[in-house]
């Protein structure tokens, strides 16, 4: 099923619906396979609270701290979602690293920033993030959603490496998933992303079947676990900009 996308700042194109979840299914771990690229940007704009927000802020931010002449990183860029509503503000001259461990995710990306490819130094790069290469001379980081798939064991190596492969006065941008300190608040927040998710148009049986399928894979931490990561990886400043239940974003500067 074809709709057109809602999401306003995002360019318009036409994106499947995710029904990935909607027929019981045996349970199996949550993957980024060809079945999840065909529908992500749907399942990702109706899935994160703000999404089209937190775009735009992360572009906004952007223009801010990526500087020319230097290298723009994002970390787990999926179907280049992020790099296609930042190429039009951006200096040309900003090369473009996208890193990804999933190749059907890249082949949807490189499909959507042909164009950008044409204007720009663009590469994407298929790497596991758990054993991730050192950045070079990166202005502007960016990790949507995607450190909560690293596993916590290489989750400090991956953000001293971020830190050391970036020039000074750079930033980066960290949005995650988060766990509750309290069980109870836990609990409700999770009961009001599940009601976002109905509002959003998936049913009960969806929810809970991609719940159990991320159980493993997706592990949120709590915010202060990732305000102190960053801190200890060295970042100067690190400042929350985006906070709606169990979902935030941080900026840290260099
Ligand atoms: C939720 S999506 C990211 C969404 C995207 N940043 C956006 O703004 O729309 C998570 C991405 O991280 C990638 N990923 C997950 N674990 C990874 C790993 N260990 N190494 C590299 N990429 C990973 C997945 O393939 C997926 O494309």
């Amino acid at each position: 099923m074809m709709k057109e996308n809602k999401i306003s700042a995002v360019p318009p194109r036409e994106v499947t619906v995710d029904r990935i979840f909607a027929d019981d299914r045996k349970p199996s771990d949550f993957t980024f396979s060809a079945e999840t690229a065909k529908v992500f940007d749907d399942m990702v704009s109706r899935s994160v609270p703000f999404y089209d927000e937190l775009q735009r802020m992360t572009t906004e931010m952007a223009r801010d701290f990526a500087q020319a002449g230097t290298a723009l990183y994002d970390l787990g860029c999926a179907t280049g979602t992020t790099f296609a509503l930042l190429d039009p503000v951006l200096d040309p001259s900003i090369a473009f690293v996208g890193v990804d461990n999933s190749a059907e995710m890249l082949a949807k990306a490189k499909e959507k920033l042909a164009a950008v490819a044409k204007r720009r130094t663009l590469d994407l790069e298929c790497a596991d993030l758990n054993g991730m290469r050192p950045l070079r001379n990166a202005s502007f980081v960016v990790m949507i959603l995607t450190l909560q798939f690293v596993r916590p064991l290489h989750r400090e190596r991956v953000a001293k490496k971020i830190y050391d492969g970036m020039n000074d006065r750079g930033a980066f941008i960290l949005i995650e998933k988060l766990t509750a300190q309290d069980s109870g608040i836990n609990r409700l927040f999770i009961d009001y992303y599940h009601q976002l998710k109905r509002r959003q148009g998936y049913s009960d049986m969806e929810i809970a079947q991609k719940r159990e399928a991320l159980e493993n894979v997706l592990i949120p931490y709590r915010i202060e676990e990732n305000i102190d990561l960053l801190r200890n990886a060295g970042f100067r400043s690190v400042e929350s900009f985006f906070r709606w239940y169990n979902f935030c974003g941080i900026l840290a500067t260099k």
